[in-house]
């Protein structure tokens, strides 16, 4: 029943998300709904430019959807919430799209670039307004992620230098935010001394409770090395266990190899490997979707006061707001305060039926 009620939770919580999204900055930044949003645990995923993160989002949803590739492929950060569903289709929606329902994952990667390209135009410019697209499947977990530009250390051709370091304040503004998870990708075929995703993390999160170091392309290392230091936390120490990943390669992508399989490969490769055997159940992509759901979840049952009192400080407002607007309000306005308000109170009643 527990297991049950925090899964329902965090669906809540995502849905609470989605909805505060939806309503755009409705009430203003000072509003309890903002600081819901705020208070509302997300995770971030940081790295440098091709070490990984959109593979590592992809193979945790278990669908190809994201752009990915050599260069600056992510360009504008991307809030994907995943919702776990009973059961039906697996479908995709935008926030700027919100009637058109995507079952088709190849169009779901399009749209991405090409609202990347609406608002940055054709250039290899960055912009820090996020794209918002949720999945809804029975396959995943609940969980809201952030995929990021990543940080670099040159401007390529075609882009201003100052790219260097926007990018790297939009990546900081998220993983500042005390509520955010940050997920550190580093790719196993570089020191790790030298990972962008570690310095950053270090700097904003030195004891490195919210910070899930992620290690990918294991299967890239020179022969006759291994991740061991990484992995079993002697190189760099965090709260929480490091995870090696082996994503597809560029040829499998250009072979369309299948995710699924992908995924079992991946697990073969930790089962079978003299190296990594006895750490394989706490490996691949799979093993951290869970490991990430949990930690969402307890940091959600550490915040159930702080977020039960934003809850009803946010339903105070919206019925404040619905009085203010009086009867009848424009049918749009007035239904996304009344699901957002239906959504709080039922999040509320939870809590109160287990927890009182
Ligand atoms: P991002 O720029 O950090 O989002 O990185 P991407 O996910 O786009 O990956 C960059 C390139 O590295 C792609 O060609 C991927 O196929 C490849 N890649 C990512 N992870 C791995 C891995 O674990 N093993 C191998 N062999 N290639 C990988
Ligand atoms: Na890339
Ligand atoms: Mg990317």
């Amino acid at each position: 029943i527990i297991m049950a009620t925090m899964e329902s939770l965090i669906g809540l919580v995502n849905r609470i998300q989605r909805a505060c999204t939806a309503l755009g900055d409705y009430g203003g930044a000072d509003s309890a709904l903002d600081s819901l949003w705020d208070a509302l645990p997300s995770v971030v995923v940081v790295g440098g430019q091709s070490s990984g993160k959109s593979s590592v989002l992809e193979s945790i949803v278990g669908r190809d959807f994201l752009p990915r590739g050599s260069g600056i492929v992510t360009r504008r950060p991307l809030v994907l919430q995943l919702h776990k569903t009973d059961g039906g289709e697996e479908y995709a929606e935008f926030g700027h799209m919100p009637h058109r329902r995507f079952t088709d994952f190849s169009l779901v990667r399009q749209e991405i670039q090409d609202e990347t390209d609406r608002i940055t135009g054709k250039s290899k410019q960055i912009s820090p307004i996020p794209i918002h697209l949720s999945i809804y499947s029975p396959k995943v977990v609940n969980l809201t992620l952030i995929d990021l530009p990543g940080l670099t250390k040159v401007a390529v051709e075609g882009q201003p230098e100052s790219i260097v370091e926007d990018i790297e304040k939009m990546v900081r503004a998220y993983v500042e935010k005390p509520n955010s998870i940050i997920l550190a990708i580093s790719p196993a075929n570089q020191d790790i001394a030298t990972s962008d995703a570690m310095k950053l993390a270090k700097e904003v999160d030195p004891s490195g409770e919210r910070t899930f170091g992620v290690l990918t392309k294991l299967d890239l290392m020179d022969k006759g090395t291994n991740a061991l230091d990484v992995l079993e936390g002697r190189a760099y120490r965090l709260q929480h266990p490091w995870v090696g990943i082996v994503n597809r390669s560029q040829a499998d992508i250009m072979k369309n190899t299948d995710m699924i399989y992908a995924r079992q490969r991946e697990q073969e490769y930790f089962y079978t490997s003299p190296d990594y055997g006895h750490l394989a159940s706490k490996m691949g992509s799979v093993y951290l979707a869970k490991l990430l759901s949990q930690h969402l979840e307890s940091v959600i049952k550490a915040k159930i006061p702080g977020i039960i009192a934003l809850i009803n400080k946010g339903i105070e407002e919206m019925e404040a707001e619905l009085d203010r607007l009086g009867r009848p309000i424009a049918v749009d306005e007035g239904a996304k305060l009344y699901t957002i308000l239906e959504l709080c109170r039922a999040f509320d009643k939870i809590f109160k039926e287990h927890l009182d």
